[in-house]
């Protein structure tokens, strides 16, 4: 067997993890991320019999089963992990529709998967369908997109509108937009639902006065989208409170849109 620390998904979750600390995204334990895995890449480095716990989910995710995933661990600070990668980190196979994990590798203090892992693995779903390629769902608390869910109307398109105009790449980055969750409790199955079904029209999730969810096929494009929008919101609390005097038009979107072969949300320009 290869040392799993070797293994690429491990390398580029370390240094993900490490860059959203970094980012200032991921205070204390805040934010979490789950990798899923292919069965042919983790067999180079553990021994797939070989279960050393099983967890209940609490949920029913059948579309799982069988399924690899690295994720992040529950109270567990994304600073951390390159420290300690085996406390902080677990590789898990989903079986029994979902409603248990059999964790393969990591939590060596014997704890346990994010506390949104409901919102993970449903997400997961959701993407799926969408993009048999996704594999990536990440959430963190970057400090400008939490501060504009304080100040600005929560309606998707209007909340969409505003990130597109802080930068001119923004709609070509997510041309899908954002999709935005009132405050709800997180942790649960409920918002673990409700995130899902927001995936299903958009890779980017804002949970109102809490963070955001980013999905995509690999941690790059995931940790790209996120940083994007962060930066639009960035701008946009820059510039609020000033007499606005320029912006990048529908005209200037509509634009974009052929320069890229790209295309705005439906019904999101004018
Ligand atoms: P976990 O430590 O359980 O991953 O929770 C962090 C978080 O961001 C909750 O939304
Ligand atoms: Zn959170």
């Amino acid at each position: 067997m290869k040392n799993i620390l070797n293994a690429p998904f491990m390398v580029e979750m370390i240094r993900t993890t490490t860059n959203m600390y970094a980012h200032g995204w991921d205070e204390r334990n805040g934010g979490n991320i789950s990798v899923m895995l292919e069965e042919k890449d983790v067999a180079e480095y553990l021994d797939s019999d070989c279960v050393l716990r099983t967890i209940p989910t609490g949920f029913t995710a059948p579309e799982l089963d069988g399924r690899y995933f690295l994720v992040t661990g529950t109270g567990k600070y994304f600073k951390n992990v390159q420290y300690a990668p085996d406390v902080n980190l677990g590789i898990l196979r989903l079986k029994d529709k979902g409603q248990q994990a059999d964790l393969l590798w990591g939590y060596t203090d014997g704890g346990l998967f994010t506390s949104e892992f409901p919102a993970h693995m449903m997400s997961h779903v959701a993407r799926l369908k969408v993009n048999p390629e996704n594999r990536i769902v990440m959430h963190c608390h970057p400090a400008n997109l939490l501060a504009v869910t304080y100040v600005h109307t929560l309606d998707e398109r209007e909340f969409t509108r505003t990130l597109w105009q802080m930068c001119t790449e923004c709609i070509v980055v997510f041309p899908e937009g954002v999709n935005v969750l009132p405050w709800m409790l997180c942790g649960t199955n409920e918002i673990g639902m409700a995130t899902a079904e927001k995936m299903l029209t958009a890779r980017l999730v804002v949970w109102g006065q809490h963070g955001i969810y980013g999905a995509g096929k690999d941690l790059d494009e995931t940790f790209g989208l996120i940083e994007t929008a962060e930066k639009a919101a960035e701008i946009y609390l820059k510039i609020a409170h000033l007499p606005r005097i320029n912006t990048i038009t529908d005209e200037q979107m509509h634009l974009l849109e052929k320069r890229f072969g790209i295309k705005g949300r439906e019904g999101y320009l004018d």
